[in-house]
């Protein structure tokens, strides 16, 4: 019998959360990205899921990585940081693939100032969480394989 593939989540942080930990932690905590990482490192295991964490501080970069994530991934789990409330071209990668993908923040952006209230990105996402620090990446995590679940028994 045919092992059955596991599922492919890439994580894609954007500008300047390689900087957590020490960036405004009143924000966005205390913990560093390797140990974000770390965190979603376990939870894939227990869920019996592979990921892959990239950082980016180049929208290029996130439009390429998104681009190539066709094929390669059954999910995207995205905080695209400030690229959240500008970025015509992340939004329209995301659009471009058929990978689904989540919208994470850190921070809860709709209590903060009026520029990160909007998010050109999330239209073209599953869903979005925010405000809930790293527990949002991991309710992610786990929302992204129930539903990855919930279409293979679809079909
Ligand atoms: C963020 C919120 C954005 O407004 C900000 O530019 C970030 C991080 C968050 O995770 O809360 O860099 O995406």
């Amino acid at each position: 019998m045919d092992a059955i593939k596991q599922k492919r989540i890439l994580v894609l942080h954007g500008p300047n959360l390689n900087l957590l930990g020490r960036r405004e932690p009143e924000v966005y905590g205390k913990l560093t990205l390797p140990e974000l990482n770390a965190l979603l490192q376990a939870k894939a295991t227990e869920l019996g899921v592979t990921i892959e964490c990239v950082q980016t501080n180049h929208e290029g970069v996130m439009v390429d990585t998104i681009q190539t994530a066709e094929g390669r991934f059954d999910f995207i789990l995205i905080n695209p940081a400030a690229f959240t409330h500008y970025s015509v071209a992340v939004r329209d990668a995301l659009a471009a693939v058929t990978v689904p993908a989540i919208e994470v923040h850190l921070s809860n952006i709709y209590r903060r100032e009026e520029f990160r209230h909007h998010s050109v990105t999330a239209a073209v996402a599953v869903g979005q969480i925010a405000g809930l620090g790293a527990q949002g990446y991991l309710l992610a995590l786990q929302a992204a394989c129930g539903l990855l679940e919930n279409r293979s028994n679809s079909i």
